[in-house]
């Protein structure tokens, strides 16, 4: 009652519109690790979110965040120790020819503002993106984020390539000849540029191309792919927003498993664990000659609370040997997914990389028709049954699921049986099971 009270009053002044997850929202209250609260004290496991990246109020966060809010609290036109040796801290972490740090608060306007220092360093404006990426809701950047916005109202500075589908697109072909054609399509959107007279800027990709549905990669398509930006004059931006800070294990970065080196990348969600902390990393050439012609200052971004924040993020992701944990988890939940796979018909492949993963639902595994409204129902019931996860892709029929770091292997066994458990009350065409 006190929920549905709650949903009727942000309807009346958030709008009908302003997007809530589930069939059902839930009202929720507490969190604390992989694991969130709702108002009647129901415990959910968090499958799905990567902002409490270190965990939900993971406790050295919380500490380092009031501890530095007792202290002092400014925008970044002062000098402060903790945020030089934030940015000092975090550079390190990336290829030597990414040494300077921007500061932001949101992903959006890290993407923002590479978009515009790539423009200033090319000279160009013409952009490129993927057919159904989320980058941002920024003037700008929601140009490029072909999830919400219809090609026409992209404008003349944008172009879109198709979304790269492995899983479909294959058709015997090798990796090599994969990664060649969709490079090809790189190209192709640089030379209708050119055919347009727009001078070309650069490339902003996710670096696990997650809203497009996490494709496996075939290898080496990301260095054909820079080799047409770069002979053409562009940049490359990284985005990392839902790839980085060790979320696959491996690597650190997402751009490291995709075998490159950026020109910028962007950051975000992760960052400050739930604290609107984001920013740019640069090569030191592109950041001094952006901002020798233009001011960059942004009020909250970077303060010393948030580079605290920021801080402790790091040191939690060390000491507690988070990508590590990210490998192993992460291996052991896409085997018991993949066992899953070959289970139910419903689901046509299953993917990731550390802990994030894709499961593909399909109407029919030889044609590979997208089972939009299954996914759709698999998802609400994962949450009734007390596991949250959600959906991405341009059929949006692939099952999201990327949960907070600290995920062990016992709540992989919990996602893996309930997603069992709710496959298992569905038919092939995943509709619900009637009981005669
Ligand atoms: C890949 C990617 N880039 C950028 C953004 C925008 O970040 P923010 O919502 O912090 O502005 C998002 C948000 O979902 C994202 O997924």
């Amino acid at each position: 009652m006190a929920t549905d009270a709650l949903l009727e009053r942000r309807y009346r002044v958030l709008g009908r519109n302003s997007p809530l997850f589930y069939e059902k929202p839930i009202n929720l209250v507490r969190g604390e690790g992989v694991w969130v609260y709702d108002a009647d004290g129901r415990r959910y496991l968090d499958a799905y979110n990567n902002v409490p990246h270190v965990g939900h109020c993971h406790p050295r966060v919380v500490a380092a965040l009031s501890r530095q809010a007792g202290i002092l609290n400014t925008h970044t036109r002062y000098l402060h120790e903790g945020v030089v040796a934030y940015a000092e801290r975090l550079t390190a972490t990336f290829d030597p020819s990414l040494s300077m740090a921007m500061f932001t608060c949101t992903g959006s306007e890290a993407n923002e503002l590479a978009l515009r220092m790539i423009r200033e360093c090319s000279g160009g404006m013409g952009v490129i993106g993927t057919a159904h990426a989320y980058h941002g809701n920024s003037a700008a950047v929601i140009q490029l984020g072909s999830v919400f916005t219809p090609p026409e109202k992209r404008g003349p500075y944008v172009r879109t390539v198709p979304v790269m589908d492995p899983y479909r697109d294959r058709a015997g072909r090798s990796d090599d000849e994969l990664a060649t054609a969709y490079a090809d399509d790189v190209k192709r959107a640089i030379d209708s540029f050119a055919a347009a007279g727009v001078r070309f800027a650069g490339l902003l990709f996710c670096t696990s191309f997650s809203s497009e549905g996490l494709p496996d990669l075939p290898a080496g398509f990301m260095a054909k792919a820079l080799a047409h930006v770069h002979a053409a004059g562009g940049y490359f931006i990284a985005d990392e927003v839902q790839s980085g800070f060790g979320r696959f294990g491996s690597h650190m970065w997402g751009y490291q498993k995709l075998g490159v080196v950026p020109d910028l990348v962007t950051l975000g969600k992760p960052m400050g664990n739930g604290h609107p902390l984001a920013g740019v990393i640069a090569r030191r050439d592109l950041v001094e000659s952006f901002t020798s012609a233009n001011m960059y200052f942004n009020t909250f971004a970077g303060n010393p609370v948030s580079a605290a924040v920021g801080t402790a993020v790091l040191d939690v992701l060390r000491d507690e040997r988070l990508p590590e944990n990210a490998a192993t988890v992460g291996k052991y939940t896409l085997e018991r997914l993949a066992a899953l796979g070959s289970r139910y018909e419903l689901i046509g492949d299953v993917r990731g990389a550390g802990l994030f993963f894709a499961v593909e639902l399909v109407r029919d595994r030889r044609a590979k028709t997208p089972a939009a409204d299954a996914a759709r129902r698999v998802v609400n019931l994962m949450r009734d049954r007390g596991v949250l996860i959600s959906r991405i892709g341009p059929g949006d029929n692939i099952l999201k699921i990327r949960p907070p770091m600290p995920f062990s292997t016992e709540n992989a066994d919990l996602l893996v049986e309930t997603l069992d458990g709710v496959l298992r009350d569905l038919d092939p065409a995943g509709k619900p099971r009637t009981n005669d």
